[in-house]
């Protein structure tokens, strides 16, 4: 099992059988609050039977088409339907089959990009402390995740780090983007002054960190990091695996902060969940780049044998749909103080370091036990699950993110639910 301990998990095993709406179901019947929209995919809410149906529809027709040399039409009309939700500027995207493939892919684009363009010496790969880009190696090469790197030996090498953007002495309970880190973007300043400008390929971040606790960018470091990679002809690169699809109410982060990168991965929401799908998407001149050599020259050597399948641009479609006729990007605005005064509520249970929010989006911050960090994360978060909720947990900050049909009252259930494990949890392990 994916980051489980696999022998622990037996003796305990927590299990989830069916799910409708904003709730899952355990096997033996008990309801479950989804607070996490399974793993921040479920955007639109479990069980919607037209991406059911338009799935079965589509691998009826064609179950197959090998996407190497040949397409299908399903595949470009996926990738049109999507065309609309890009910020200005973007105008192709590349399918693949999950989040750790499109930050892959994003990443070697960045570096063909600049071999088709006769720069071949921008090699560097600069990522940021507590950012996640997956499981693949390049992905865990710029990642920083210590854990995530330890048993897998050498990474990438051409790889340098900025400094996260966490600083619970300035910016602790800070209602959406908190106001202090914009100069750390500044770090790409002191790498370009080391490895030279001429030699970095592309910086790659999420706009907001979340699997590492929910970071919400500082207040113009987004703005800064853009103004250093244009200055220096360095790609950027968002990861919105997370931020995709309307998580901060705007399609993509790109638009809620009004600031433009020149690719954006993407996955999880894409499809609600339903079928693994991910995506690069690219601004046109990205694209123009790349389109050099004679023609019959394959400009990007690389690609999955599910790139682009039935299945998952079938569920692609339906699911933009359905995010367009409920016109949930707009709902996350309207709900988004409602949430944040709720999730702010929780300041005052026991043991609370910091809580902050954006979109809808909530972190939670608990004191780590002396010595042994991580327990008290993964305690309240057994707790919540048998109160019947479902919440994320990374080390000791409980990270909320659930679909975007929520109602006020559940809202409400959320809060009440994971403030009674943080105090049960405390009393437990005082
Ligand atoms: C920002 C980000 N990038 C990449 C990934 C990896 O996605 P996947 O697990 O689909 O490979 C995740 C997953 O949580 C993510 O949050």
């Amino acid at each position: 099992m994916p980051f489980t301990a696999n022998r622990q998990f037996k003796s305990h095993p927590m299990l989830l059988s069916r799910a409708q709406g904003m709730h899952y179901f355990t096997p033996d019947g008990r309801q479950v609050l989804d607070g996490a929209a399974g793993l921040w995919c479920v955007n639109a809410g479990h069980g919607r039977r037209e991406i059911v149906e338009a799935v079965s529809a589509a691998i009826s027709e064609l179950d197959y088409a090998p996407p190497f040399k040949i397409g299908h039409p399903l595949a470009f009309a996926a990738a049109d339907a999507l065309g609309p939700l890009l910020p200005p500027g973007f105008t192709n995207s590349f399918f693949v089959n999950s989040g750790s493939e499109a930050a892959e892919t994003a990443l070697k684009i960045a570096r063909a990009y600049h071999v088709a363009r006769g720069e071949p010496d921008r090699i560097w790969l600069i990522g940021r402390e507590r950012g996640y880009h997956g499981v693949n190696f390049g992905g865990i090469s710029v990642g920083g995740i210590p854990h995530n790197k330890a048993a897998f030996g050498p990474l990438l090498q051409e790889v340098d780090h900025l400094r996260h953007t966490h600083d619970l002495g300035r910016n602790a309970f800070s209602r959406g983007q908190p106001a202090h880190g914009a100069e750390l973007a500044d770090d790409l300043l002191r790498i370009i002054a080391e490895r030279g400008s001429e030699r970095i390929a592309a910086v790659i971040v999420e706009p907001m960190a979340g699997s590492t606790g929910v970071l919400p960018p500082p207040k113009g470091y987004l703005e800064r990091l853009r103004e250093i990679t244009s200055e220096h002809g360095i790609l950027l690169i968002f990861d919105e695996v997370i931020t995709g699809f309307g998580r901060l109410g705007a399609p993509f982060a790109a638009e809620r902060f009004d600031v433009l990168p020149d690719m954006i991965a993407m996955a999880k929401g894409m499809t609600n969940g339903t079928i693994p799908m991910g995506a690069v998407a690219v601004q046109g001149h990205v694209y123009e780049g790349m389109m050099q050599g004679p023609i019959g020259t394959i400009e990007l050597m690389h690609g999955y044998t599910y790139s682009g399948h039935p299945a998952a641009c079938a569920a692609l479609m339906a699911t933009l749909k359905i995010y367009e006729r409920e016109d949930l990007f707009a709902r996350v605005r309207s709900l988004e103080t409602y949430w944040e005064d709720a999730v702010h509520m929780l300041r005052q249970a026991p043991n609370v370091l910091d809580v902050r929010n954006i979109g809808l989006v909530g972190g939670i911050e608990l004191a780590p036990l002396e010595g042994r960090p991580g327990v008290r994360g993964s305690d309240v978060y057994r707790r919540a699950f048998e109160g019947g909720l479902l919440v994320r947990v990374t080390g000791d900050t409980i990270a909320l993110s659930p679909p975007l049909i929520i109602s006020e009252p559940q809202i409400e259930e959320i809060v009440e639910k994971l403030g009674r494990a943080i105090a049960d949890s405390s009393q437990e392990l005082a």
